[in-house]
């Protein structure tokens, strides 16, 4: 029984939460004169006590009383006695447990919305100094079209910042106190919830004491919104990953964010990067099983909800370790500028400017273009040369209009410097667009 039953080796982690949700109801409790002013004193100094004995791992946490708070309460009735046993008075476990619950995962988005910051930072230092590189931009990862490295950090920008705001949504509808709610009925004490709530920087209380003690749907959201993260972090992890190939060596990393293979003199392996990609299993695995042992309860406390716990510390551990290694990875990278260069030479990525440029100055349509410019493509395959290194007469031969203006839309400077459309990849729209993302960053 107690092997299945305890969940102390996991809840210990809601310690300080759990003291001060006590602190906070033990005053209430003598301001609305249910307990006394001297009792309330004794708790609150005994819980400081049983505090610090637990941040200098002093206290041997007992299984036989299951729980953190069971573990607390004993060890303030062995240091104070007879108040210890007033604590109570007016809550219950599940509203305990909800609240310290609530109160542990809001402090982890807190750490995740300053990791994210972070990452963002790092991304928009980055940005700034690669607005100029060009590397090929791909779709079904075959190259395209040409991009500035710069904006494709900035792509991450924008999806960790709507990272951000998605844990600011779940942060606000989870910040409501659950204590008070009692067992699930509420209580015929007096209790002033709205002081508890207060005092643990809550907006205010949960509004119906049966959904308090039965929800969970805040960790669910939180959990869903660090499985999101995990998925762009674990996209960009495996762009790291591609990129730092050998065939691709379009970046590096220094041995501080790499590792040498235990066998092969000459490898340089980006474990960190492969294991950003991989965390996202026991985060999306953690969402999915708590989701699963949420569903179907009948309302209200079931002990099923202890098992909310240890997945959503495992999940938010490994989101905020994912973040600081995103960050080293950010700051590490060194790109091979030459390499993207010589990548961006290959495979015609100009060909939709040569397409567009028939549309502009021969008033093409652009189904023919496309057409014209699939023939000249064709030709230079053929002669196994780029588009750009095609004679004047070599077009012509395809279509007599041609002029020699068409080879000012060639380069791969010129294809970035013409993508000027709001969001585009070209570095005067990259330069607004990290400067506006600085401004909006708080
Ligand atoms: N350890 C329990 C949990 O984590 C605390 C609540 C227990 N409540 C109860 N009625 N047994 O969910």
């Amino acid at each position: 029984m107690e092997a299945i039953n305890a969940s102390i080796d996991v809840d210990q982690r809601m310690a300080s939460q759990d003291i001060r949700g006590s602190r906070a109801h033990a005053r209430m409790l003598a301001q609305q004169g249910i307990i006394t002013d001297a009792d309330a004193e004794t708790i609150d100094a005994g819980l400081g006590k049983v505090a610090e004995e637990i941040q200098h791992g002093l206290l041997t946490f007992r299984r036989e009383l299951e729980d953190i708070h069971m573990n607390v309460e004993a060890r303030l009735r062995e240091i104070v006695g007879e108040p210890a046993g007033r604590l109570h008075t007016g809550r219950s476990r599940n509203d305990q447990v909800a609240t310290d619950f609530r109160l542990w995962v809001r402090d982890s988005a807190d750490r995740v919305d300053a990791g994210l910051k972070t990452l963002i930072t790092a991304l928009l230092n980055r940005a700034e100094a690669e607005v100029e590189t060009i590397l090929p931009g791909f779709t079904h990862l075959q190259p395209a079209q040409p991009v500035t490295l710069g904006h494709h950090l900035m792509a991450y920008v924008e999806m960790f910042s709507r990272d951000r705001s998605r844990f600011a949504d779940a942060r606000a509808r989870l910040n409501e106190s659950p204590l008070g709610a009692a067992a699930l009925a509420g209580t015929p004490y007096p209790l002033d919830r709205e002081m508890t709530a207060k005092a643990l920087d809550f907006d205010g209380p949960t509004r119906n004491s049966l959904d308090s003690v039965s929800s969970r749907d805040f960790a669910l959201e939180y959990l869903a919104a660090s499985s999101i993260l995990a998925m762009h972090l674990s996209r960009m992890a495996e762009e790291m990953v591609i990129w730092s190939s050998a065939s691709f060596s379009f970046i590096s990393f220094t041995d501080a964010w790499s590792t040498g293979s235990s066998i092969m003199p000459q490898k340089r392996n980006p474990d960190a990067a492969e294991l950003l990609r991989a965390k996202i299993g026991r985060i999306f695995g953690a969402f999915t099983s708590l989701l699963l042992t949420m569903k179907g309860l009948p309302l209200a406390y079931s002990k099923d909800m202890q098992e909310d716990k240890e997945v959503t510390f495992l999940a938010a551990d490994a989101v905020e370790l994912s973040l600081a290694a995103a960050v080293g990875l950010v700051e590490d990278f060194q790109p091979n500028r030459d390499a993207m260069r010589a990548a961006c030479l290959k495979g015609h990525l100009t060909a939709t400017d040569l397409a567009d440029w028939l549309v502009r100055s021969l008033n093409m349509p652009f189904r023919e273009a496309h057409h014209v410019t699939g023939t000249l493509v064709a030709l230079a395959d053929d002669k196994a040369c780029r588009l750009d290194e095609l004679s004047l007469e070599d077009l012509q031969s395809v279509h007599g209009a041609i002029t020699q203006g068409v080879f000012d839309v060639l380069s791969i400077e010129a294809s970035v410097a013409s993508r000027q459309s709001f969001g585009g990849t070209a570095p005067v729209r990259v330069r607004e667009a990290i400067s506006a993302a600085k401004d909006r960053l708080t």
